[in-house]
């Protein structure tokens, strides 16, 4: 038998099957058909990039600072390879994306894959289901998120429209941190001494600073619109430790998604975007034109006891003129106005802020909340300590090293892959199976604070079957002050059906759960001195990162995974890895 025929033999059967196939799944040669693949090449390597003055090289993608912007159709499958050409290893995690059994192209380093080290590459490959959107890309090991991240577009499938006014121009603005020291130089040392980490040097909107900081005007984010029109402003929080504020002087703002999700539209002059979070909002333009021009600002919201960046980015909304022929003409002489923002620590702000997040919850955009629960799971969040070792002074509380728990437990990372020793079978001495669903011990979470803070360590999991419909509060501690903390789940979204402040009272705050419309994300703040309650269906095999976004937080330890398992048909079931998934 010659090749040529051994070819179209297989050919056939292949043919064959595939028309099989379609017989019996007719959604699945749907959903295969809608979708075209997009390829993505990302060259991690070393870049000279000057903000405030001070020039630094960096770790970037494709020497681009934010990096690329992925752009895709829900459905569609997405294809990156990652090329690492610096001597950090590094991964990518695509912040938001379902991963629907593909567990594989996460990204979390010694979570979800061992990191790609020097000279090596990966291949992450994944489809968008049922998303549309913004999210965002960032590098998910150690503090190499600060320079490398970038936006997620996501758009409807061809044809189907936006559930609100299309917009005229679509605009990204990302938030980010910068330092002008080497990051990774910030975090060992905070590790080494136990105290907090220096912060950043100024927060930038699409990477500049913008003009209230030295030497930084010619570094300014600016949006250049023309009256009567309504742009798309996809905003995102990529900053590595702060919560922020934003609002744009003179003009409301009408949120129309969160985190990839359709949302009840509603109008607000000042938004609350915490790390890990993503919001769309349409920016309706003044109808002619206004004769000034308009800071747009974003600065923080802080609610722990250390010292934090305090100071703002700003951008600026420019009309064009009207009478301008050629390119526009934005006058420098017109007056600036500027936006006032809540104080730093307006937690009545935000709570009244997310409150009235809604999901669409339409027929065609359902919330699918689940409505009864499975397993239910009460969590701590917030700090603690770990002791001094001997022959050493430490900078935390106390002359202790500050640390980070979710009840109590501060997260160990492995030397290898959770997911990995997980699917060949090779936990034992990588994680146990036993995080503790409820508090060892309870105490008055938000009241005087006990006298022992000290942490436990381990690498402990929650082992979920498949379809388990899950019912998590998440508390905050006052055990060294309240804080707000943004959870982030990787894997899955889910619905925020409560939140409330003090300690939740299992006996009463169910009865005011919203099972019918809750906002529907992937990042939710946990109040400082307060709690949330979230749902979801575990309905995707693998191990799931989760963590607080304040990257500090993570560092210290706030941070635990949920292993949900295979369920018993094919498409239940994880695939196993790509060839080319990295080894530790
Ligand atoms: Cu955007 Cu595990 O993170």
């Amino acid at each position: 038998m010659d090749a040529f025929l051994l070819h179209s033999r297989a050919l056939a059967g292949a043919l064959v099957f595939a028309f099989s196939t379609l017989l019996l799944f007719p959604e699945l040669s749907c959903a295969q058909q809608t979708g075209i693949t997009r390829h993505y090449k990302f060259d991690i390597e070393m870049t000279n990039v000057t903000r405030l003055c001070h020039t630094k090289s960096m770790v970037t993608v494709n020497g681009q600072f934010p990096g690329p912007r992925i752009v895709a159709r829900e459905g569609d499958r997405v294809i990156v390879k990652v090329v690492n050409h610096v001597q950090s290893n590094v991964s990518i995690h695509w912040h938001g994306v379902r991963q629907l059994r593909s567990a594989w192209a996460d990204g979390p380093a010694y979570v979800a894959q061992c990191p790609i080290q020097t000279g090596q590459s990966y291949v992450y490959n994944f489809t968008i289901v049922a998303q549309r959107g913004t999210l965002f890309w960032h590098a998910h090991i150690s503090w190499l998120r600060a320079t490398i991240y970038g936006p997620i577009i996501i758009l409807p499938e061809r044809g189907v429209p936006y559930p609100f006014a299309k917009p005229y121009k679509e605009v990204p603005v990302i938030f980010g941190e910068w330092w002008n020291a080497d990051t990774e130089a910030v975090i060992n040392q905070a590790l080494q001494t136990g105290g907090g980490p220096n912060v950043s040097d100024a927060y930038t909107i699409n990477g500049l600073p913008g003009p209230l900081y030295d030497c930084s005007a010619k570094d300014t984010f600016k949006l250049r619109v023309k009256p009567g029109r309504t742009y798309l402003l996809r905003i995102i929080n990529a900053a590595l430790n702060d919560e922020l504020f934003f609002s744009i002087a003179n003009h409301t703002l009408t949120m129309v998604e969160v985190d990839a999700v359709y949302m009840k539209p509603f109008d607000t002059n000042t938004l609350i975007i915490t790390p890990g979070q993503t919001a769309n909002v349409l920016l309706r333009t003044k109808l002619s034109f206004p004769g000034a021009t308009f800071l747009m600002l974003a600065r923080p919201y802080a609610t722990g006891q250390g010292t934090f960046d305090n100071s703002t980015t700003a951008g600026i909304l420019e009309y064009q003129h009207p009478n301008a022929s050629s390119s526009p003409s934005f006058s420098k002489k017109l007056p600036r106005l500027k936006p006032s923002l809540p104080s730093l620590n307006d937690t009545k702000f935000v709570a009244d802020f997310t409150s009235k997040l809604r999901s669409l919850a339409t027929t065609q955009y359902p919330a699918k909340v689940p409505q009864t629960i499975d397993r239910h799971f009460f969590f701590t969040v917030g700090l603690g300590t770990s002791p001094c070792p001997k022959n050493q002074t430490c900078q935390g509380p106390n002359g202790t090293k500050f640390a980070a728990t979710v009840n109590n437990v501060s997260f160990s990372m492995p030397t290898t892959a959770l997911l990995q020793s997980h699917f060949f079978g090779q936990s034992k001495g990588v994680y146990t199976p036993d995080f503790p669903i409820v508090p060892l011990t309870a105490f008055n979470y938000t009241g005087i604070p006990p006298n022992n803070t000290l942490v436990s360590n381990g690498t402990r999991l929650v082992v979920l079957p498949f379809n388990t419909s899950v019912e998590l509060v998440m508390q905050d501690t006052s055990i060294l002050g309240n804080e707000s903390h943004p959870l982030h789940l990787h894997g899955f979204n889910y619905f925020v059906v409560g939140q409330g402040f003090g300690n939740y009272d299992p006996a009463e705050d169910p009865a005011n759960f919203n099972l019918a419309d809750p906002v529907e994300r992937n990042t939710v703040g946990v109040p400082p001195g307060g709690w949330v309650a979230i749902r979801f269906l575990a309905d995707n095999p693998g191990v799931w990162f989760m963590h607080c976004h304040l990257e500090v937080h993570t560092s210290w330890g706030l941070k635990m995974a949920w292993l949900v398992l295979d369920g018993h048909l094919p498409d239940q079931k994880l695939p196993p890895p790509p060839a080319d998934l990295p080894k530790c």
